[in-house]
């Protein structure tokens, strides 16, 4: 039987019609149209709180964070989607603070359940006021997605980025627009 795929879009800029929530809404129209539901996550309007490095999460039984914010419901929505939409501009060479914050207190993820992140497919959408992605610096985080996600053992589904400066701008490159589509709808495939 077709499981319902449930994808969950993360937003890394502080600017809530920014290019990069365009970017993510044009993945999350393509897996909606493949038949998924969509969450979408303003990291901007939560308050998560930065890693402490305590590292209590890494102790033999720990299960998850013990910081008590914003992340513990967001723990149990990451757990409960099959994908992930990464939305973030490129802020000085590499992802949000948003982002970054998120991606440092998901190292408690890794124990919030039993193999948390394996088979997690992954979707990535930056945009950057460069010329290209490696003036603007949008290779640095994407290199970290790949390494990141490959050592936990999710699913780089795949990326899309462009240029763009004034929010919401990026939604004239049609083509862009087309890849972030397709892109959602690989993502919602249900493949298992
Ligand atoms: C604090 C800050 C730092 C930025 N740093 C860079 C940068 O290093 N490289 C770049 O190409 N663009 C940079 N930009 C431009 C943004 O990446 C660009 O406007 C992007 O489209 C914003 O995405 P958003 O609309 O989703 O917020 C920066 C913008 C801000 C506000």
């Amino acid at each position: 039987m077709k499981r319902i795929q449930k994808v969950l879009v993360l937003l890394g800029s502080p600017r809530k019609k920014g290019n990069s929530a365009v970017l993510a809404g044009m993945i999350a129209k393509g897996a909606r149209s493949a038949g998924a539901t969509v969450e979408t996550v303003y990291l901007h309007g939560l308050d998560i709180r930065p890693c402490t490095g305590c590292l209590k999460c890494q102790r033999p039984g720990a299960r998850g964070c013990v910081i008590k914010d914003d992340m513990q419901s967001l723990y149990k929505a990451m757990h409960e989607a099959h994908a992930w939409v990464i939305a973030s501009p490129v802020y000085w060479f590499t992802m949000s603070a948003q982002i970054k914050t998120w991606m440092d207190r998901s190292l408690a993820f890794t124990t919030y359940a039993k193999d948390a992140f394996k088979g997690k497919k992954i979707a990535v959408a930056m945009s950057y006021g460069g010329d290209d992605p490696f003036d603007s610096g949008c290779v640095n985080a994407l290199r970290t997605f790949q390494d990141a996600f490959s050592y936990v053992g999710s699913e780089l589904v795949g990326m899309v980025y462009g240029s763009a400066m004034k929010a919401g701008e990026i939604g004239a490159n049609e083509t862009l627009m087309q890849a972030a589509e397709a892109l959602g709808k690989r993502l919602a495939a249900d493949d298992s």
